[in-house]
């Protein structure tokens, strides 16, 4: 009985980063397909600190299959990808000061990781918000939403 208690609480913990949000924090896996292994992220009401951390698990350098992990209100997501391109990839397809952008992290190649945290706040009620990749053409697939607990 107890080992099976053991064995269901080792499931939960290998399993946990596929759930949504449970802590303050959570990690987003970006791959060479194009795609975050996350669609939608809860950030808990009792957190007033939210950090992510993007891990690219895929093999493909930032110039080929570069991503980052931005969010926005989604009516901002089309400008900030439209600037960012512009802006290029030592900017990190993100227009400098851009102040649309209420957190993101570096664009990273296979096998790197960033971290980006904000402040719940910024998520305001009756909003909706988003996350995405700015790499130019990523945001079509890389995007989800984020909000804050009901
Ligand atoms: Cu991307």
């Amino acid at each position: 009985m107890k080992r099976r208690l053991f064995a269901a609480a080792l499931l939960a913990l290998v399993a946990a980063p596929t759930w949504a949000a449970s802590n303050c924090s959570t990690t987003v896996e970006a791959n060479d397909a194009m795609q975050f292994n996350q669609k939608a992220i809860v950030v808990p009401n009792t957190c007033k600190q939210f950090s992510v951390t993007l891990k690219h698990v895929g093999k493909l350098p930032k110039a080929a299959m570069g991503h980052n992990f931005v969010v926005s209100k989604s009516s901002d997501e089309p400008g900030i990808v439209a600037d960012g391109a512009t802006a290029g990839i030592e900017s990190n397809y993100l227009k400098t000061g851009d102040s649309r952008i209420i957190a993101h992290t570096k664009i990273i190649g296979g096998g790197e990781s960033d971290t980006t945290s904000f402040k719940v706040d910024a998520l305001k009620p009756g909003q909706d918000y988003e996350f995405f990749c700015s790499f130019p053409g990523h945001a079509a697939l890389m995007k989800g939403t984020i909000s804050r607990a009901k």
